[in-house]
C-alpha cells in the first residue's frame, strides 16, 4: 500500500465535489484553513473512540443525530440549544431503559455538505449546479447563488467553531445538570401524550439523585451528574477542508481530523479504490461508513479491511441505511458475516434515509412508521444473529417542523406546508423523537426479557 499522507487522497479518484471557477483563491483558503486552530483536541476524540469500543463490545448505545445540513441563515443560539435538550432528553429516557451507556454524538458544528443525485438541478427548463451545502453555494436558485464559492470554507469553519463553543458551554455550564432533567421539555412538546411518561421518568431521576446525595455522591463532588459529555460529527465529504484541519498530535504523534471527533463517509463516495478511503485509512479517529441495500457481504469485509486493518473496537461504526422494505431481505447476511468473522464494529441504524419518499404534494418527506419499522426491525435482526444493536442515526430538530408524516399527532401530507423549513432532507421533530426513544426504549426492555 503507498504511504499516507494527509493529501494523498489527491491522486484517486473523487466522487460529489464542487468544481470552484476560481482556483487560485481557493488554493488561498486552503491554506489559511491550514493555519487555523484545530475545532477539537485529539484527546477528546481518543475519548470518543474509548466510548465507542466499549459499545461495539455491547456495553452502550450510540446516540446520533441532527440537522441533515446545517445552515449559515440558522446559525443562532436557541436553534443550537433545542437540539441539545433533545438530545439530552432522548438520552436519558434511553439511559435509563437499557441501563446502558448512551454515548452522545450530534450531527452538528460542521454538518455543512452534501452529496447530492445530480449535479444539476432543472427548474421551468432552467438548470443551474445543484445545492451542496452551505460550505459550498447557496440554496437560491440564482445562477450567482449555485456558483461554488471557496470563501464559504471559512464562514464554515468560523460557524463551526462557534457552534462547537456554545455546546461546550452547554455541556460543562449547567444546562446538562441531571437536576434538570425535567426542564430539557420544549414548549411544544409540553402537549405531547408522552409528557406524562417523560415527567415519570424525570421525577425517577430525582429521587435516585436525592438518594445518591444522601449517600455523599452530588453534583459538587461528581461532574458527570452536572455535566455532559457531547462529541461532534459531520460527513466528511469536502476532503480539502477535512485536509486543512488534519494535524498532528503532540503526545502520540498520530494524525487526527480535527474538525470533528467522527466523521463518517457517505453511501455515495464509499467506492474502496477512492479518494474518501485513502483520506479515512490514515486518520485516527472514530469513523463511520454508511452501507445501503446495495452493498454485498464481501464488498463489506473488504470496506471493513480497509478502514479498520488492526480490528480495534470504536475505531468503525457501520450506518445501515437500508429501507423498511429492504432491511429484512439485506441485513441479516451483513451482520452475520460480519461475525462470523469476527470483525468488531458498532452496528448503528440511520433510519432516515432509506425511506425518503415524495408526498402527493411534492414535499420530500419521510413516514414516521417506515422510521420505525426499520427500527424495530434493526433489533430483532441483531437480537436474531446474538450481536448487538449499538447506535442509533438520526435526523432530527428542536424546532416545531412538520417535514416528516405521521407520529402522535398524525401529520399527513397536507399539514408539511405548515412549518417545513429543511434544505434538505426532513428531520424529525421533538416530538417525534420523544416518542421515537420510548419506543426503542420498549424494544430494549422487551429485547431484555
Ligand atoms: C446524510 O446522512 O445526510 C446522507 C446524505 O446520507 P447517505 O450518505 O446515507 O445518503
Ligand atoms: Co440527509
Amino acid at each position: 500500500m503507498s504511504i499516507w499522507t494527509p493529501q494523498s487522497w489527491r491522486s484517486f479518484p473523487i466522487q460529489q465535489q464542487p468544481s470552484y471557477q476560481d482556483q487560485e483563491l481557493l488554493k488561498t483558503v486552503e491554506k489559511n484553513l491550514h493555519k487555523y486552530p484545530p475545532l477539537v483536541f485529539a484527546q477528546e476524540t481518543r475519548e470518543l473512540y474509548k466510548q465507542l469500543g466499549q459499545v461495539a463490545e455491547g456495553q452502550g448505545f450510540l446516540l446520533q443525530g441532527g440537522d441533515c445540513a446545517e445552515t449559515f441563515n440558522d446559525f443562532n443560539a436557541p436553534k443550537i440549544r433545542d437540539t441539545f435538550k433533545v438530545l439530552l432528553q432522548m438520552a436519558v429516557v434511553l439511559t435509563f431503559a437499557a441501563s446502558l451507556p448512551v454515548v452522545k454524538v450530534a450531527r452538528l458544528a460542521g454538518q455543512y455538505a452534501k452529496p447530492r443525485s445530480s449535479d444539476f438541478e432543472t427548474i421551468n427548463g432552467v438548470s443551474l449546479p445543484s445545492y451542496r451545502g452551505d460550505i459550498v453555494n447557496s440554496f437560491e436558485f440564482t445562477e450567482a447563488a449555485r456558483q461554488p464559492d471557496p470563501n464559504r470554507l471559512t464562514t464554515a469553519y468560523h460557524h463551526s467553531a462557534a457552534t462547537l463553543n456554545l455546546l461546550r458551554a452547554f455541556a460543562q455550564g449547567g444546562l446538562a445538570d441531571l437536576h434538570q432533567v425535567s426542564k430539557w421539555n420544549l414548549g411544544f412538546v409540553e402537549s405531547n401524550p408522552l409528557k406524562e411518561r417523560y415527567q415519570d421518568v424525570a421525577q425517577r431521576v430525582q429521587e435516585s439523585l436525592r438518594f445518591m446525595e444522601v449517600c455523599g455522591i452530588s453534583a459538587q463532588n461528581s461532574p458527570s451528574i452536572r455535566e455532559t459529555q457531547l462529541f461532534t460529527s459531520h460527513e466528511a465529504l469536502l476532503l480539502n477542508y477535512e485536509e486543512a484541519l488534519t494535524r498532528r498530535d503532540s503526545l502520540t504523534g498520530d494524525w487526527y481530523d480535527c474538525s470533528a471527533h467522527m466523521v463518517w463517509i457517505g453511501e455515495r463516495t464509499r467506492q474502496l479504490d477512492h479518494a474518501h478511503i485513502e483520506f479515512f485509512r490514515g486518520i485516527h479517529n472514530p469513523v463511520g461508513v454508511k452501507i445501503g441495500p446495495n452493498i454485498k457481504p464481501d464488498e463489506l469485509i473488504r470496506l471493513i479491511d480497509n478502514l479498520n486493518p488492526n480490528n480495534t473496537a470504536g475505531r468503525l461504526t457501520l450506518i445501515s441505511r437500508m429501507g423498511a422494505d429492504n432491511l429484512a431481505d439485506k441485513l441479516p447476511a451483513l451482520v452475520s458475516r460480519v461475525k462470523q468473522e469476527g470483525r468488531k464494529v458498532v452496528w448503528s441504524s440511520d433510519p432516515m434515509h432509506g425511506n425518503t419518499v415524495k408526498a402527493s404534494n411534492d414535499y420530500k418527506t419521510r413516514d414516521f412508521e417506515a422510521i420505525l419499522a426499520e427500527i424495530r426491525n434493526f433489533f430483532a435482526i441483531h437480537q436474531a444473529e446474538g450481536t448487538h444493536a449499538g447506535g442509533i442515526h438520526l435526523e432530527m430538530t428542536g424546532e416545531n417542523v412538520t417535514e416528516c408524516t405521521g407520529g402522535a399527532y398524525g401529520l399527513s401530507e397536507s399539514d408539511l406546508s405548515q412549518r417545513y423549513f429543511t434544505q434538505c432532507d426532513p428531520r424529525l421533530n421533538a416530538d417525534q423523537v420523544l416518542e421515537l426513544a420510548f419506543l426503542i426504549a420498549d424494544t430494549f426492555r422487551t429485547a431484555r426479557k
